[in-house]
């Protein structure tokens, strides 16, 4: 079998007709093919997973949870770190008897993790049943390099980078309730540590009709949480021919009629402003959470991780949003055991986070990425002395966020029902508008309604309660 690779080919838009065609291969089939979905990493990716789904439900297929009984197996990749790239490996490895058994199968990898040419390079080599492999600029031809794949006989490489995410695309969500909702794509930030400017490219912002489009529909077809989505939302609005930023977006979206709440993620701190944060404060419709990674508590690895502020600069911010927006709680994504991290740069995290007292952290062990200038620097940390200030860090975390918790209890929260509570068939869960998870006993047909909740109890990463208008004897 020879092999197609597309370094430069043209940025299709989304193509109905290519959709079509691909349709009509399953002519005369009794029953749809079938595709299974796995989506690694963050959300955006479970957000173009969304769009892929789409497309594909577009073109004639169903879905399954099994493997097994796919005809078509797509993995949408994430390359933020060694580890989730070395899951995928592992997991593409594991298809190798599912295609012997069944030739027919076809095998498709897309994603951050795919547009870095040493990854395609490896799959080419090592992987020779993966069918199509395409990186994340060319989500919208996805129709045209499917077709090419089942009816070319040969494989299928689009590591273009050309091409940005189309609008228009048809898109199939998970959720019934909540929903991602991106508003712009790529990153310009380019910290020191991070792939994502590389394998996302240029920051790109929709235009505010596009997103206020999208927002309205979904509102109208019953959703009641939305998270705009974007690598740092913050900046929205660069190079958009009418001047717009993302305090003005939000504060279009929160005006759009219906029963809904927004939230978004992620802020840059160097881009979080005083607009910001009084537009979070001067509407019932926006969340009173802030995902606001600060990576480090040093001011001398945050220079180096390319960040542009100071640890005071952060500080003051956190300051400013608690002082204006009632209830306000923060997470954070830390990196430890950045090259050359000191204990006293570590201590000068821990020191931050008890500080701040975020309700929770997401924190990582630094990984080196290929083509990153921190992948570079002397001073790489070992990773015994990584792992063991992660879990030094997670301690300090797990008694303030239990601490958190306990402060809640006795108050009174606006939870929006979501469904069944893990394992339960009694009990609902929902989140508060500062985005805690809240565990109460209900009947079903509170999912998908806000109601105020009052916590009994504090749990590791919940609280329970009851709900407030009910005489519902204590948990
Ligand atoms: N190593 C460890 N963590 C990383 N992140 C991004 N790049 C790396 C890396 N090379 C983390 C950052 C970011 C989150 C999404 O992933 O904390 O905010
Ligand atoms: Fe990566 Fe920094 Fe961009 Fe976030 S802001 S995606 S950490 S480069």
């Amino acid at each position: 079998m020879s092999e197609i690779i597309t370094p430069t080919a043209p940025a299709l838009l989304w193509a109905p007709d290519r959709t079509e065609m691909v349709r009509a291969l399953w002519e005369g089939r009794p029953t749809p093919p079938l595709a299974y979905l796995r989506t690694y990493g963050c959300q955006q990716n479970v957000a173009d997973s969304e769009h892929l789904a789409g497309m594909l439900a577009a073109m004639g297929y169903g879905f399954t949870d099994r493997p097994e009984e796919a005809d078509l197996i797509l993995f949408n990749t994430c390359a933020v770190r060694e580890h989730a790239e070395e899951r995928v490996f592992g997991n593409v490895g594991a298809l190798k008897h599912l295609k012997r058994r069944r030739p027919e199968l076809l095998i498709v990898l897309c994603g951050c993790m795919m547009q870095q040419s040493q990854v395609a390079e490896r799959i080419r080599r090592s992987y020779p049943y993966v069918d199509l492999v395409f990186g994340t600029h060319a989500m919208g031809r996805f129709p045209e390099l499917l077709y090419r794949a089942l009816t070319g006989g040969e494989r299928v490489f689009d590591l273009s980078e050309e091409g940005e995410a189309p609008e228009g695309l048809p898109v199939r969500r998970e959720g019934k309730i909540k929903a991602w909702l991106s508003i712009m794509h790529g990153c310009d930030n380019f910290c020191s540590y991070c792939i994502v400017p590389y394998v996302r490219g240029r920051e790109h912002s929709r235009t505010p009709e596009a997103i206020l489009e999208e927002a309205g529909g979904l509102i109208a077809a019953g959703y009641r949480d939305i998270t705009l989505l974007g690598q740092n939302v913050n900046s929205y609005g660069k190079g958009l021919a009418e001047p717009m930023n993302f305090a003005g977006l939000l504060r279009q979206v929160a005006a759009l009629p219906g029963d809904f709440r927004l939230r978004f993620m992620t802020s840059h701190p160097k881009d979080c402003t005083e607009e910001l944060i009084e537009t979070i404060a001067g509407s019932d419709k926006i969340c009173s959470h802030i995902h606001l990674p600060v990576q480090s508590g040093s001011d001398r690895i945050l220079r180096k991780m390319n960040r542009h502020y100071t640890r005071e600069d952060y500080l003051r911010l956190i300051d400013t949003a608690r002082r204006k927006i009632p209830g306000v709680s923060f997470t954070s994504d830390i990196i430890v055991g950045f090259p050359t991290e000191t204990r006293e740069d570590f201590e000068a995290t821990l020191s931050l986070i008890r500080e701040v007292e975020y309700d929770a952290l997401f924190s990582f062990i630094y990984s080196p990425r290929t083509g990153t200038p921190a992948a570079r620097m002397e001073g790489q940390i070992l990773e015994a002395e990584k792992s063991a200030r992660l879990r030094e860090l997670l301690d300090v975390q797990q008694a303030i966020g239990i601490r958190r918790y306990e402060a809640l209890v006795g108050q009174t929260l606006r939870v929006l029902a979501e469904g069944y509570a893990k394992d339960s068939d009694r009990m609902l869960t929902g989140r508060s508008d500062a985005n805690t998870i809240v565990n109460f006993p209900g009947d079903p047909s509170l999912i998908g309604r806000f109601l105020p909740v009052t916590v009994t109890r504090a749990r590791n990463w919940a609280v329970e309660g009851v709900p407030a208008e009910e005489n519902v004897p204590k948990l």
